[in-house]
């Protein structure tokens, strides 16, 4: 049976994925920070285990990897944060820059989902599996003009740790992707983004089943389209 480990699992992308894998006989791994409010991913019908973990907490990272020994065909570190305090808005123009807040979003998005992959790696290289980030299009030089700095930056340096991870991994057998789900309807995309959770986690698994080893991480959208870096 395939085996994919997803963190932030609990509510938005990450619980879509999940319920989208269970669905078709995976055996998932789904992290969620608060075991006892993810009503909604313990609900999901499968082959499912979930853990509890904080990706700011490297040390946990290593626990659940240490406590984990089968290998795993797909890890998505897809746990993420916006930086904007109440979810909504896009904080912080020069001039008056949180760093303090600045400094948290890379905690999360950057080395909370390079310590993801680094500590998993053992489990994928098993399975001569895949190394999956969630990234987005606002870590896009091309897009250098809408976002904000913690997010755009968090997800920019992301797309570069996984591009030097490709080259480290791609002698092991192992693909590596930095993925840009879409604009999808959940609390951090808000209620007026265009893609369904359930069509972005459709997209993302179909474009992950299809990641091959390479010398660079693959920088696609949840549609297949490969991004502008
Ligand atoms: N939605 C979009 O339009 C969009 C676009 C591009 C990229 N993305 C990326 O897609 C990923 C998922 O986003 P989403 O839209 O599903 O966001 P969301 O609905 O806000 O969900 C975020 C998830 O990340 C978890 N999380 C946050 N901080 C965490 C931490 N320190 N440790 C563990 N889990 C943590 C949250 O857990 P809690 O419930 O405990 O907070 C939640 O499960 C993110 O990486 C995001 O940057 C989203």
């Amino acid at each position: 049976m395939s085996s994919v480990l997803i963190t932030g699992a609990n509510r938005g992308i990450g619980l879509e994925l999940a319920r989208h894998y269970a669905a078709d006989g995976w055996q998932v791994h789904a992290t969620a920070r608060d075991l006892t409010s993810a009503t909604d991913l313990k609900a999901v019908s499968g082959n499912i285990t979930c853990h509890a973990l904080d990706v700011a907490d490297r040390v946990a990272i290593r626990q659940l990897a240490d406590k984990m020994t089968d290998p795993l065909d797909v890890v998505i570190a897809n746990a993420g944060v916006s930086g904007r305090p109440d979810g909504g808005g896009m904080p912080g123009t020069i001039g008056d820059l949180d760093y303090e807040g600045w400094r948290d979003v890379m905690e999360i998005n950057l080395f909370g989902a390079v310590a993801t992959c680094e500590a998993f790696l053992p489990h994928v290289e098993k399975a001569k599996g895949k190394l999956v980030a969630i990234s987005s299009q606002l870590a896009s030089n091309a897009n250098a003009f809408l976002g904000s700095y913690p997010y755009n930056s968090s997800k920019a340096a992301l797309n570069m740790a996984m591009n030097l991870l490709a080259i480290e991994v791609k002698p092991r057998g192992i693909a590596v992707g930095t993925l840009h789900p879409g604009w999808v309807k959940t609390d951090m995309g808000g209620q007026h983004a265009p893609v369904t959770p359930s069509d972005s986690a459709n997209g993302l698994k179909q474009v992950i089943a299809g990641l091959e080893p390479a010398e660079r991480a693959h920088f696609v959208d949840f549609e297949g389209n490969t991004h502008p870096w």
